[in-house]
């Protein structure tokens, strides 16, 4: 049975022919413009990132290797009694493009346990932090201290050639991401247990021993499975994706390349607007007053936001022209497994009214949900109810993706990044140019 590694080995083969062909004999070939707007408004839409790990259609969300969401819970095979798949399935999915059978997916989870354990390092210099520094910032500094333990620092300084590069960016990957849900749940333990940890358990799957290590029952294994499957990518050109990539391009190591992207990640804009939906949601009610939420006061609320020059968390989406395919994947979930949950229900109604709220404002240009919209609301629900946790549980999700495409792009040579800058001046400049074409063109 071929292990990931020679599967990966094999598929990088194949690909490596088509990119240099790309390379070699059509690198002149155009595939967009950029326009003033787009330089100054941060290159919305200019395609100047390739990645085959996942694509983004605005009208119909994001495909996993080709694959939609419910095709890909559909494929992968899944822990025996759960719902969703193991994440390590996923992994291989991800980095291979194929569905792993069973035994191969239990090798990967045997591989991950024996990667687990989180050198003790990363617990004394947490202990150290102030005990109110973010999570996210713990995070991103947990993963930061581990990079001593990069391999390919090691091979880089052994002179290894650059075919060979994904080979330790493929082992740095593996041995951080498995790392990744004890490192959460130590933080989380840590800020909100009063320190008190719970052991991993050597017989669990990536889901399952992180929600053992957080300490929630069943069936939050579940929930972390969805969760971090369905955060885990979202093309390349997102502030996390990107960061991580561009970091990585400098040859930087997977450890400081995560951790960068993962800081990217805090922006309220970006994956902190799960936790900002639950606090606009508690401080909604509280102003209620004990009263009951109807499509009225929503309205009121939302407009109350928008009035106040704020944005209403978890609508709209750089990309996305509808409903986010992530939020409904999360919505079914909670139609089977939390139907009658009052604050569910209230997410259902903002549902209902935002998009005509946002629409009638008239700025956005996507009134719909994204991801973030609904996943507080599950996490909530199993008892994580550390709202600025959340984005530390999108960020394990998101190191799924991101680090398969560090191994990626140094599997096939992807050049350091380096876009051109211009000044104000010379947009100036070529825009008068534009208007005097424009005139000419009239007569
Ligand atoms: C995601 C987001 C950053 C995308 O930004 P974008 O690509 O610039 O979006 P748009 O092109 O639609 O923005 C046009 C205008 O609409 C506003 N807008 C976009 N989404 C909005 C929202 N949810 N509430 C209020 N205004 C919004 C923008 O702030 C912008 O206003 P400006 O012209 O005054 O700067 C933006 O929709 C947003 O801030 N959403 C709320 C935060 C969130 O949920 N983030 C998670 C994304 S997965």
């Amino acid at each position: 049975m071929a292990t990931l590694k020679e599967t990966l080995l094999a598929k990088i083969q194949e690909h490596r022919p088509r990119t240099q062909k790309l390379v070699k004999e059509h690198a002149n070939v155009k595939i967009g413009e950029v326009t003033i707007g787009q330089a100054i408004g941060g290159a919305r839409g200019v395609r100047m990132l390739v990645t085959d790990i996942s694509y983004l259609d605005p009208f119909e969300g994001i495909r996993f290797r080709g694959k939609t969401i419910p095709e890909t819970f559909a494929a992968l095979p899944k822990v025996p009694g759960s719902d969703y798949p193991y994440v390590e399935a996923f992994w291989w999915f991800l980095l291979t493009g194929e569905v792993p059978t069973e035994q191969q997916t239990l090798e990967v989870v045997k591989d991950f346990q024996s990667r687990r354990a989180v050198p003790a390092y990363v617990g004394d210099m947490l202990r150290a932090m102030a005990r109110d520094t973010h999570p996210m910032t713990m995070f991103s500094a947990a993963i930061l201290s581990m990079q001593r333990e990069a391999l390919f620092v090691k091979r880089y300084n052994e002179g290894m050639k650059k075919d060979e590069h994904w080979e330790p960016t493929y082992e740095d990957s593996t041995n951080l991401l498995a790392k990744l849900p004890s490192v959460a749940a130590m933080i989380y333990r840590l800020k909100y247990k009063d320190d008190k940890q719970i052991p991993a358990d050597p017989k669990l799957d990536f889901g399952g021993n992180f929600a053992h290590q957080m300490g929630f029952p069943k069936p939050y294994d579940d929930v972390a499975r969805m969760y971090f499957i369905l955060h885990s990518d979202h093309e390349s050109g997102n502030v996390s994706a990107h960061t991580t990539h561009l970091v990585a391009s400098a040859l930087s190591d997977v450890y400081y390349a995560l951790s960068a992207g993962i800081n990217g990640l805090a922006g309220p804009l970006h994956g902190l607007a799960n936790q900002e939906v639950l606090r606009w949601i508690m401080k909604f009610q509280e102003k209620l007053g004990g009263k009951e939420s109807t499509e009225e006061n929503v309205k009121q609320a939302l407009w109350d936001t928008l009035k106040a020059g704020q944005v209403i968390p978890g609508y709209g989406h750089a990309v996305l022209r509808k409903t986010d395919p992530r939020y409904i994947a999360q919505m079914e979930f909670c139609q089977k497994n939390l139907p009658n949950d009052p604050l569910f229900k209230l997410v259902n109604m903002i549902y209902k009214v935002a998009p005509g709220v946002l629409t009638e404002h008239g700025k956005t240009k996507n009134p719909w949900p994204n991801v973030d919209a609904q996943s507080g609301v599950i996490q909530w629900y199993y008892g994580l109810k550390e709202w600025d946790f959340y984005t530390v549980l999108f960020g394990v999700g998101r190191a799924i993706g991101v680090l398969t495409n560090t191994t990626w792009d140094r599997a096939l040579g992807y050049a350091i990044e380096r876009p051109k800058s211009v000044t104000t001046k010379m947009l100036e400049d070529v825009a008068s140019q534009a208007i005097k074409a424009d005139d000419l063109g009239a007569d």
